[in-house]
């Protein structure tokens, strides 16, 4: 008896000194401690919320790179969790573009996971090469041109919806909208057409069973969803099988339904294309998920590198989960910008109204990819799209953990421990196993390289760039908003032609305008628009929208 209470309190000190020894002693010793970073308060504070919130991050950043240069030392969820926090754009590529070495933590991937399955987005290593390799192709500049009509189409839909609500209300040519919550459901249908030719015909009405499975998921375990819920579903996830809270039955339910409906689609869809061969009379559809299979059945995939029925289920959960409020947040936040710069809008609209096209409804296949290609080629259309994807990118920042030792090379001299700058010096060794925070925004908003008015709404700048910007990392040139290297997005195509089909509707029929209400950013997965004192209304973007009138 006495041997079995000695080995318990034996294996209680051990785990004491252990926890210890985690969080007062190897941190001291660590070697990201050579590098320098902001003191923090206490063992259990951290710097997360200072570097994620974004009605404060931007000054936080430039704080941090003025007092420790461009490669900071950050306390992550405790102090065995020193993180690396880099402004430099050498030290960022070299992260992005090695990323058997820089691979998405597994608690994010975990986290993931556990709602849409382990698709491109969650996957690693040879998983991840495979997803790529296949969805590749399905995301081609000539395959996303399937896409313009989708978009258009969605684009006047909701542009007629929209005058139809104001014939309603008593004003009839005005009235308030929620654009966060309109353009939402827009997107989404567009998600739903040209990811899988499904019409979840969001912009009419929202009882859609599939809409609501997908709707109900995202907004619990996203926005709505507990901190402690979310640790156990990372940490624990067996606990929440055996004792399910009120959030994970949602979330299995939504899962059921997802799997019973997309399941019957992804079958519908295999006949088709069995018929097509059988036949002769090859199945043209292009959407997303017939591209998928076609590339999964094409004879350059090598046999291990293609995917089950169950991958093709978590992509396409996947592309809802990573496609749609993203882009929608791009609108979103375009059109708050130019409700706040009427000016530009003005100019902008003038811009797209000399294309004088006639209405969208009568054209022909051919004419509505005209119409693209003009509406793409307009300058200050794209100003005004990159400008806002650069001031409020919809992902805030990324992680990523280092799985070997490695030798991080920088372009700017790295600091000591005290800050000072040791010149000359421009690499520093990573230990296996640190975070490193991907500052998004930061690299889009910093001041020493777009200058003082980096922070302001300024879409002519693109004409001129400095030539610092010019060199900033990412897939799209100069921001970070999509990311850069092997793990970028492969939607960005399809985002852009979103973006700028919609707005070109948008901003050619109606006027926006802000309200009283003050709209702000937090940074709730994605950054979201709520309204200053009514956070408990969840996200909101209340704009006037007014049916332009030309003038004689
Ligand atoms: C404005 C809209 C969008 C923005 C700002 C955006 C941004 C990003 C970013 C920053 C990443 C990297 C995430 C990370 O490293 O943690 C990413 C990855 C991804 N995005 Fe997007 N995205 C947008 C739209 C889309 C669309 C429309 C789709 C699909 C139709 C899409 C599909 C994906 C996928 C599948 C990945 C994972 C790629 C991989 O890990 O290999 N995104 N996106
Ligand atoms: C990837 O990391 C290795 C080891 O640090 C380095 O030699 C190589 O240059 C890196 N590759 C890229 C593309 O940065
Ligand atoms: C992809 O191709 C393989 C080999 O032809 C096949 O076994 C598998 O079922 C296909 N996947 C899908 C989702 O159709």
């Amino acid at each position: 008896m006495h041997t079995i209470i000695l080995a318990l309190l034996a294996s209680l000190l051990l785990l004491l000194l252990y926890a210890l020894y985690t969080l007062f002693v190897a941190p001291r010793f660590s070697p990201i401690r050579r590098l320098p970073g902001p003191p923090v308060k206490g063992v259990f504070s951290n710097h997360l919320h200072a570097l994620l919130d974004p009605a404060i991050s931007p000054r936080v950043h430039d704080l941090m790179i003025r007092k420790y240069g461009r490669n900071v030392r950050v306390r992550g969820v405790g102090p065995w969790d020193e993180r690396l926090l880099t402004f430099d754009p050498t030290a960022l590529n070299h992260v992005l573009r090695n990323a058997t070495i820089y691979q998405k933590p597994w608690q994010s991937r975990a986290f993931i996971s556990s709602l849409i399955g382990c698709g491109i987005l969650a996957s690693e290593g040879h998983m991840h090469k495979r997803h790529r390799r296949v969805a590749t192709p399905a995301f081609s500049p000539q395959n996303m041109r399937a896409l313009v009509p989708v978009v258009f189409g969605k684009g006047e839909e909701l542009k007629d919806r929209w005058m139809t609500i104001m014939r309603e209300m008593d004003e009839g040519s005005s009235g308030v909208f929620d654009i966060a919550h309109w353009i939402s459901r827009a997107t989404f249908d567009v998600f739903g057409v040209a990811g899988f030719d499904y019409d979840f015909q969001a912009i009419q009405r929202e009882d859609n069973e599939l809409l609501c499975a997908y709707k109900d998921m995202f907004e619990l375990a996203v926005s709505q969803g507990s901190f402690l819920h979310t640790m156990t579903s990372i940490y624990v996830p067996f606990l929440l099988r055996i004792f399910p809270t009120k959030a994970q039955r949602t979330i299995v339910r939504c899962r059921g339904t997802i799997r019973r409906i997309t399941g019957d689609i992804i079958q519908h869809k295999k006949r088709k294309l069995e018929e097509g061969v059988r036949s002769g009379k090859l199945y043209e559809a292009k959407d997303i998920l017939t591209l998928l299979l076609k590339s999964n059945m094409s004879t350059d995939i090598p046999p291990d590198q293609r995917i089950t029925d169950a991958d093709l289920l978590d992509n396409i959960n996947t592309l809802a989960f990573a496609g749609s409020d993203t882009s929608s947040l791009a609108l979103t936040w375009t059109l708050h910008l130019l409700a706040e710069h009427p000016d530009i809008q003005t100019q902008l609209r003038n811009e797209l109204l000399a294309l004088r096209p006639p209405p969208t409804a009568t054209l022909t296949a051919d004419e509505i990819h005209s119409l693209y290609d003009a509406v793409a080629d307009q300058p200050l259309l794209h100003n005004v799209m990159q400008e806002s994807l650069r001031l409020i990118p919809p992902i805030h920042s990324s992680l990523r953990v280092c799985t070997r030792d490695d030798v991080v090379p920088t372009k700017y001299p790295v600091h000591d421990g005290d800050g000072r700058v040791i010149e000359g010096k421009n690499d520093f060794f990573l230990p296996k196993g640190t975070m490193v925070h991907v500052p998004i925004e930061a690299f889009n908003l910093d001041k020493e390289v777009w200058g003082d008015d980096a922070w302001e709404f300024k879409p002519q700048r693109w004409d001129d760039l400095p030539e610092l910007a010019k060199n900033q990392p990412g897939v799209f040139p100069s921001i970070l908003t999509f990311s850069g290297g092997t793990r970028s997005c492969i939607g960005m195509r399809f985002s852009v032609i979103e973006i700028k089909a919609v707005l070109y509707t948008l901003i050619t029929n109606f006027v926006f305008a802000t309200t009283e209400e003050q709209v702000i950013k937090a940074n709730v997965v994605l950054t979201r628009p709520y309204v200053t004192g009514k956070y408990k209304e969840g996200s909101r973007c209340p704009l006037r929208v007014t049916v332009y009138e030309p003038q004689a």
